[in-house]
């Protein structure tokens, strides 16, 4: 079958498209472009966050391909989480690609720096997913703060982002709503919390799987083995479905994007941990030294 906008072979289907390799990539940085247009990118010092998943992997990619045009100075972090087979794996195919795209991937793990893994984490609580989340937004912050990072990469795409939202809107969480509109977040130095860019905003599972395909670049396929059966599992299906008849992602995300305008800002009342310095909202520890320390 041939490509919708040239002679070449197609290789995926878009939205009833049928796309060469180069179109599909074309398609990809159009969508991921509509964030960077609002992103101060450029001459910046940029850490993204790799999980080794297809999510990670294709921004990582994609990212290795414009840091010249854009002057970024880009290297990758690993957590290794203590999650057996799956970190090993995991950490296994994050430093392939890196070896592949000549970019520096630094490795930390959480239970020679900071005294637990997840694994022992998992031992002490049961809903270790959400828990994992709080390190990993920790440690991440952490090391791009004190390596002088001006940006975190992370993977998030637009499933997860319609994912949150509908939780939000289920929970009539309207702060969050207004947080979670956003391509990016500002670096601030005095609270120590570097900035972060969800390039992935306008982008599907389902691209980032097509964008691994057509470059060739392999990412892990299994899930983590703590990860919870909740409902997201059906609404992702869900949202898949109607993906393939409309638009319907990038209709929801956009009406979000335009009343956000008319939500209100709320301030945030921060005080310092007592144990790490970094800001909480937390009364004594923050929640990540609660975790270290129960
Ligand atoms: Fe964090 Fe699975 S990767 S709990
Ligand atoms: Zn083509
Ligand atoms: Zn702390």
């Amino acid at each position: 079958m041939k490509c919708k906008y040239c002679q070449n072979i197609a290789i995926v289907k878009v939205k009833k498209r049928n796309l060469c390799k180069e179109h599909f990539n074309q398609y990809f940085s159009k969508r991921v472009k509509k964030v960077l247009k609002n992103v101060p990118i450029k001459n910046k010092k940029i850490l993204i966050a790799l999980s080794g998943g297809k999510d990670s992997i294709a921004i990582f990619h994609y990212f290795s391909q414009i840091k010249e045009k854009y002057n970024i100075e880009l290297e990758g972090i690993f957590l290794e989480l203590g999650i057996d087979d799956f970190s090993d794996k995991s950490l296994e195919i994050c430093k392939n690609i890196s070896e592949k795209l000549n970019i520096k991937l630094n490795i930390v793990n959480i239970k020679e720096k900071y005294g637990k893994s997840i694994k022992d984490i998992a031992k002490e609580n049961k809903k270790v997913c959400s828990l994992c989340g709080t390190v990993k937004r920790y440690v991440i912050n952490d090391f791009a703060y004190k390596n002088n990072f001006d940006f975190i990469i992370t993977g998030h795409n637009m499933n997860d982002e319609i994912i949150f939202l509908k939780q939000n809107i289920l929970g009539n969480q309207v702060d969050y709503i207004k947080r979670y509109t956003r391509f990016y977040t500002e670096t601030l130095l005095d609270l120590k919390l570097i900035g972060k860019i969800k390039p992935q905003f306008f982008v599907t599972e389902e691209d980032n799987r097509n964008y691994c395909l057509v470059n060739n670049l392999d990412f892990v396929v299994e899930t983590c083995p703590f990860s919870e059966q909740t409902p997201h599992k059906k609404l992702q299906e869900m949202i898949e479905e109607l993906d393939k008849k409309m638009d319907y992602s990038l209709s929801f995300i956009n009406f979000f994007i335009k009343i956000n305008e008319y939500l209100p800002e709320k301030e945030l009342d921060y005080r310092f941990c007592s144990n790490c310095g970094y800001p909480t909202v937390n009364k004594n520890l923050c929640k990540f030294c609660k975790i270290m320390k129960g």
